[in-house]
């Protein structure tokens, strides 16, 4: 057997810069604000961090649209702070990974600036500049966040492609100078002392250069190309270059956002001897319950668990052996998990949170755990849609309610209840103060009121709480190395309420059951002498007698 790298038995917390903790009273999150809770993440146990951009942007995608890579977003700090971070960090043997976003820039970043100069600007090359087709887009590619993802440019009577808004125009990737210079940016950065990279929709970056049309678009419902687009002709020769001229220099970490792909797509990406990337975020169990009308993630359908294990356990035994998995229930574009997949009454919240983590840290693979999560936040649900700030939900409520008039303004919210971005985004709640303990100014985003029950400093005080069932997790992901290397075998596919799997080695098992429904319920599982009870979110065992959401994992010898 191989021996693990570190990244294997490592667990990742992911902060939301902007949503996490403020010490200057702007009501945005700050570095120095990561700073000051190190402690706290140090507590919970983690090993690494991976900040959400905190690069310079104009904010029309929360930083996700960069205006300038080796610059600090001023709301944020500066770069003395972001390298107070990396020591300080560093010094608690804590990792730092950050976000890359390099499939696009904003438009406000001095490449974009000078490419759309002229046609023979030195920097044209670095996007991708079409002529119009019959005075039209030249193809029917549709944007993620809504609309046509082509902009025409008045100043040179070409259109620009953009994946996204049309504030974040699409890199070209075929020219070579432009990789050069994220290379070296890359470079710049680990020189810096960032410990890895987390790239955003990674595998977009190589497009079809002949632009064929996508037929799946419709722009009478809510169309996106990105999966098109997904897995291009060069993707593969692109990454191997990244990985030759910078990952491979050092011992990072590397995971790669990579919509629409298939266990088969991320061996590509990830085999062991694919010299590209560590692992993929893949995105199979986050669209289970996508809209049956086409309209993609606005829905407010209830996800069904067979489907969930089916498309948990593929990815667990495709794995295996060939490459690593992710593993996540929720991140900054994400709902909660606790309100998603598990249950937010009072009665049931922490239970279920617990049952979740449960299911999701004895997997294969490196857990990544989304701030608030280890104390169960839940979604948000603001009365009006002028309290929402993300622009992808702003865009489909425009483009379905408004333009299409295809969804009632009503039903429409209890998709944004569903499905909105900002579920996630809502500031960390921290203690039961004014503004969470969040901000002493007025949030960017308002909080959710269950603040005053759900805070760290209620879970802190609590040793119940989730947040110490989290620790406890990851602590024993870093003492039984089973929970690492073991294989995954899914029990009882087809019981709709109840998941079950086993993780075996050569000489040891474990038995992962969880119960899914608020309802008591009796379940047949073989338990072997000499077994023991490793964790529960219930203090005594009553065998196969499961209590609702009650989740238990058992160890014992082969
Ligand atoms: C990724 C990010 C998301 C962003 C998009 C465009 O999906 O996670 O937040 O809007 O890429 O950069």
């Amino acid at each position: 057997m191989m021996k693990n790298k570190w990244w294997q038995e490592a667990v990742v917390y992911q902060v939301y810069p902007r949503s996490f903790q403020d010490t200057d009273g702007d009501g945005m999150g700050d570095i120095p604000g990561i700073i000051q809770r190190l402690p706290y993440l140090k507590k919970l146990g983690i090993d690494v961090i991976w900040l959400s951009p905190v690069y310079k942007s104009p904010n029309a995608d929360n930083g996700y649209d960069i205006s300038d890579y080796q610059a600090i977003q001023p709301a944020f700090g500066s770069m003395a702070d972001i390298k107070k971070l990396f020591k300080a960090a560093h010094e608690l043997n804590l990792k730092i990974m950050m976000d890359l976003v390099v499939n696009h820039t904003s438009d406000e970043h001095a490449w974009f600036q000078q490419s759309r100069q002229s046609k023979d600007n030195p920097y044209r090359d670095f996007y991708i500049w079409r002529d119009p087709v019959d005075g039209h887009e030249p193809n029917n590619w549709a944007s993620d966040f809504g609309g046509r993802a082509w902009a025409f440019d008045e100043q040179t009577g070409q259109y620009y492609l953009h994946i996204f808004s049309k504030k974040q125009p699409d890199l070209n990737w075929e020219n070579p100078k432009l990789r050069q210079a994220i290379y070296d940016m890359m470079n710049w950065w680990l020189e810096q002392g960032v410990d890895g990279f987390r790239m955003d929709v990674i595998n977009l970056i190589s497009k079809d250069m002949q632009f064929p049309d996508d037929p799946s678009v419709d722009f009478g419902k809510h169309s996106s190309s990105m999966e098109m687009v997904a897995n291009g002709p060069r993707v593969h020769e692109f990454l191997r270059e990244m990985n030759e001229k910078v990952l491979s220099q050092a011992d990072i970490i590397t995971v790669g956002e990579t919509p629409g792909v298939t266990p088969a797509d991320a061996i590509k990406y990830t085999g062991f001897d694919a010299h590209e990337l560590q692992m993929v975020f893949q995105f199979e169990h986050t669209v289970i319950d996508d809209s049956k009308d086409g309209l993609g993630k606005w829905s407010d359908e209830r996800f069904d668990l067979v489907d969930l294990k089916r498309v948990l356990s593929k990815w667990q035994v495709a794995l295996d052996g060939k490459a690593w998995n992710s593993l996540y229930w929720n991140n900054h574009d994400r709902p909660r998990v606790v309100s998603r997949f598990g249950d937010e009454r009072p009665a049931y919240r922490e239970l279920s949170a617990k049952m979740l983590a449960t299911v999701l840290h004895f997997m294969q693979g490196t857990p990544y755990i989304y701030q608030g999560e280890e104390i169960g936040m839940t979604n948000i649900a603001y009365d009006d849609i002028n309290e929402y700030q993300d622009i992808d939900t702003l865009n489909a409520y425009q483009d379905l309610v408004v333009n299409q008039k295809i969804v009632s303004p009503e039903k429409m919210m209890t998709y944004v209840y569903h499905s909105s971005r900002d579920n996630a985004r809502t500031p960390m709640q921290w203690d039961t103060s004014t503004q969470a303990g969040f901000t002493t100014g007025k949030p960017w985003l308002n909080i959710n009121k269950n603040y005053p029950q759900i805070n760290v400093a209620n879970a802190v005080d609590d040793s119940n709480s989730i947040f110490y069932y989290y620790q406890r997790l990851i602590k024993l992901r870093h003492e039984l190395s089973i929970m690492t290397t073991g294989h995954y075998e899914l029990l009882a596919a087809d019981d709709a309420d109840v998941y079950i799997y086993k993780r075996t080695t050569a000489d040891e098992e474990l038995l992962v059951i969880a119960n899914f429904t608020d309802k008591k319920l009796q379940r047949e599982f073989d338990l072997p002498v000499g077994s023991t009870r490793v964790i529960s979110n219930y203090v005594d065992d009553t065998g196969h007698t499961l209590r609702p959401y009650e989740a238990k994992v058992y160890r014992y010898d082969k």
